[in-house]
């Protein structure tokens, strides 16, 4: 039975100032990913802590809203079969030095903090994070 998902993808501020965002939409892409929609932005800090609320009790959170809002990002929803688990597949271990080779963060991420990609980690998140940065009403 087919599972078709959409997750949402952010290309966060380390890769577009490197200017990656179009190499990385390419890997998308070659990998089955639909891209249904997109938008290039930048973070005022308080919506990064919106955004990352979920992490708000860990010790790197300040760190983590101060990055995402450090720059220009790009935010996209992604399809595909399983999107969401074939996405974090793609994108790797959070830290890029225990990531497997061939994916993105291993490919381009320089820290945990600079891991150039965001991927929802389930389709309940995967929901929150698509309307937060697509709700039109
Ligand atoms: P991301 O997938 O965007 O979700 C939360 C982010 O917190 C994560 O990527 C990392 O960039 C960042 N982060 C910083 N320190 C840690 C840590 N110790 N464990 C997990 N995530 C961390």
């Amino acid at each position: 039975m087919s599972n078709i998902e959409q997750t949402l993808s952010i290309i966060k501020p380390d890769a577009v100032e490197r200017n990656l965002d179009q190499q990385i939409k390419t890997i998308f892409k070659n990998k089955g990913f639909k891209i249904l929609k997109e938008k290039k932005l930048r973070l005022e800090k308080s919506e990064a802590e919106q955004f990352y609320k979920v992490h708000e009790t860990k010790p790197f959170y300040n760190d983590l809203c101060e990055y995402l809002s450090s720059g220009t990002i790009v935010v996209m929803v992604l399809e595909k079969e399983n999107a969401i688990k074939s996405n974090r597949n793609l994108m790797g271990a959070t830290d890029p030095s225990k990531a497997e080779e061939g994916t993105i963060r291993r490919q381009f991420g320089k820290s945990i903090d600079k891991n150039s990609v965001h991927g929802s980690d389930s389709l309940e998140n995967a929901k929150i994070e698509i309307d937060f940065f697509f709700k039109t009403s």
